[in-house]
């Protein structure tokens, strides 16, 4: 009886003994599993979070500046105001006037200010003299022509 008892045991006992580790080892890979496709997916995030922190901050910076010098926005004010953008474009295309864009990389500020005060001093290619009113230097503040100047050299 007793050795019967025993023997059952003995080998029941193993029995138990490898399901339960079956078990732990089941739960153990699936826990794993788990595990690594959050990882997976944590990481995919910091990735692409990563993408949108650095790929927008140089992409906005490249398209559209996020933070507009108060001086340039002051000086866009200033050329409709003052009818310039009646002459002038900043597209691209020429009007009675040449357009604005693109001015700033073949001149300097020193350029673009003169030909607003004086803009009989130099006459820009195929244009010509006497139809941009002269009047400017009066009118306008030295920091007019300043943010003018400022915004001119932006586009
Ligand atoms: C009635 C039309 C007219 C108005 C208004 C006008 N302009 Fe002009 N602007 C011209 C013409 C035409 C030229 C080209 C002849 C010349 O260089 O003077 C010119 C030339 C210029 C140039 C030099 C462009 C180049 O490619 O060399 C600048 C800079 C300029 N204008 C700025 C201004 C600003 C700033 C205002 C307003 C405060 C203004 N203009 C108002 C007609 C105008």
């Amino acid at each position: 009886m007793t050795t019967e008892n025993q023997m059952t045991e003995s080998v029941e006992q193993p029995e138990e003994e490898k399901s339960f580790f079956f078990r732990g080892a089941v739960l153990g890979l699936a826990g794993g599993a788990v595990a690594a496709v959050l990882l997976i997916s944590v990481v995919g995030t910091v990735i692409s979070l990563g993408d949108d922190v650095f790929g927008s901050s140089s992409d906005t910076a490249m398209d559209e500046p996020v933070v507009v010098d108060p001086l340039v926005a002051t000086g866009e004010t200033l050329a409709a105001s003052n009818g310039c953008v009646a002459c002038h474009s900043t597209d691209g295309v020429d009007g009675v006037g040449p357009t604005w864009q693109g001015l700033s990389a073949s001149v300097d500020a020193e350029y673009i200010r003169t030909a607003i005060v004086d803009p009989n001093a130099v006459i820009a290619d195929g244009y010509t003299a006497g139809v941009m009113p002269d009047t400017y230097g009066d009118t306008l503040s030295e920091e007019d022509l300043d943010a003018l100047v400022a915004y001119i050299s932006s586009l």
